[in-house]
């Protein structure tokens, strides 16, 4: 099982587990909130190894429902509220859903398991945020201590150590990855890239937060989905791994070099985008650099990225450019009046 599937992430996984396990019987567990779409998996539905379930995973029930109903033997857990800004002015439902919701299926997880004697694995996806901000220099790596700074952060935090805790106290297996800045296809577009290339697209301006010198590193989505693959088959039991891009970008560089792409794709008079681009009021507690050190999961199993960040975010670009059906389907209805009140009405938290 899958949770989360129809998300951004979620939906790279399950098309990569459904295509290349065909003997695999995938189970995509998945809300359908705001972020979940299952447009995102048209060319896959029909694989007669894929089967999508609407659960809620705060529904203890639907989820031990959904076990008697499949034999869940493993779960990747991607379910979660994921948005920074968004959990700085809806904090609870970030504890519900990546708190309450993780402990519900670790529960359920435990029942099933703990005595069928069954060779399981509760994998978690997590996220580098868990250990805060670096300064100008050092990496996060799998002994960084926890450090969360925003409600988003907190309830990552709170979602590992639950995983954790039921490793130890209960004896599941588990494996939890942290991993940095995603970016592709499918994205939403309240995060930075995707929203960027949406307003470059439509000439609206570009809301860099503070002075824009704010540090991510980024990783192409499809690498991070054959990271899980590799962790999930191969990964310790009850270990964790750091996961990310050694690709790191100050904001404001990373906007400049889209606006640029773009100009050229979009075939603009170069130097068009980047009148495009307004510094606003930061967010509340900006992390101000995150960067991974990746070499245990590189060592120990040979992982590494494949995409280079030119490529990537070409292909990123194409992909936008290519698919305005559903950029325009996912922009319309609830988004407007997000974007409204994140942006337009100089937002009071
Ligand atoms: P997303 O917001 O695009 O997708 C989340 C998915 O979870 C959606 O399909 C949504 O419908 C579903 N969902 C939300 N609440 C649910 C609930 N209560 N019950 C069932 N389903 C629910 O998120 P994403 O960017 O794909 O992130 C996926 C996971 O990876 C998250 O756990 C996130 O913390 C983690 N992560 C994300 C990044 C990143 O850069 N996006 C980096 C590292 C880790
Ligand atoms: O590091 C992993 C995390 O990366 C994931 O766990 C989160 O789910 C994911 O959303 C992402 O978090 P960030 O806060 O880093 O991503 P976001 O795209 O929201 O912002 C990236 C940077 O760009 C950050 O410094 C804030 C800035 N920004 C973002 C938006 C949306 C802007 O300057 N303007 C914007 O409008």
């Amino acid at each position: 099982m899958i949770t989360g599937g129809a998300g951004f992430i979620g939906s790279h996984v399950v098309r990569l587990f459904v295509t290349r396990y065909p003997h695999y019987r995938i189970i995509n567990a998945d809300a359908l909130t705001y972020a979940g779409n299952l447009a995102n998996l048209k060319d896959i539905e029909q694989h007669p190894n894929y089967q999508f379930e609407k659960v809620n995973i705060l529904d203890a029930k639907a989820i031990e429902g959904l076990f008697t109903k499949w034999h869940i033997t493993d779960i990747i857990h991607l379910a979660a509220e994921s948005h920074v800004d968004r959990s700085i002015s809806s904090p609870m439902d970030f504890v519900y859903t990546n708190v309450v919701g993780t402990v519900n299926l670790l529960n359920v997880a435990k029942q099933h398991w703990l005595h069928d004697g069954g060779n399981h694995l509760f994998y978690h996806v997590s996220t580098d945020e868990v250990f805060g901000a670096l300064g100008e220099t050092g990496f996060f790596s799998e002994t960084t201590p926890y450090h969360p700074n925003s409600p988003y952060s907190a309830s990552k935090a709170a979602s590992d150590h639950f995983v954790r805790a039921y490793a130890e106290t209960y004896g599941l297996n588990t494996i939890i990855s942290n991993c940095s800045n995603n970016y592709g296809p499918y994205h939403f577009p309240e995060k930075l890239i995707p929203l960027f290339i949406h307003n470059i697209i439509e000439r609206k301006s570009l809301p860099v937060y503070g002075d824009g010198l704010y540090t991510r590193d980024w990783l192409y989505v499809k690498d991070h989905a054959l990271a899980i693959d590799i962790l999930f088959h191969q990964g310790k039991i009850n270990e964790t791994y750091t996961v990310g891009g050694f690709n790191e970008w100050k904001n404001i560089d990373l906007v400049k070099l889209l606006c640029k792409l773009m100009d050229e794709k979009l075939q603009r008079v170069p130097g068009e985008s980047e009148q495009l681009i307004t510094y606003i009021k930061d967010r509340p507690g900006h992390d101000r650099r995150y960067a991974i050190d990746a070499s245990k999961i590189n060592r120990e199993l040979g992982w590494k990225p494949t995409v280079t960040f030119e490529e990537g975010l070409n292909e990123t670009i194409d992909w936008y450019l290519n698919n305005g059906e559903w950029l325009q389907q996912v922009t319309s209805g609830a988004y407007q009046q997000y974007y409204e009140t994140m942006y337009t009405k100089n937002k009071q938290y």
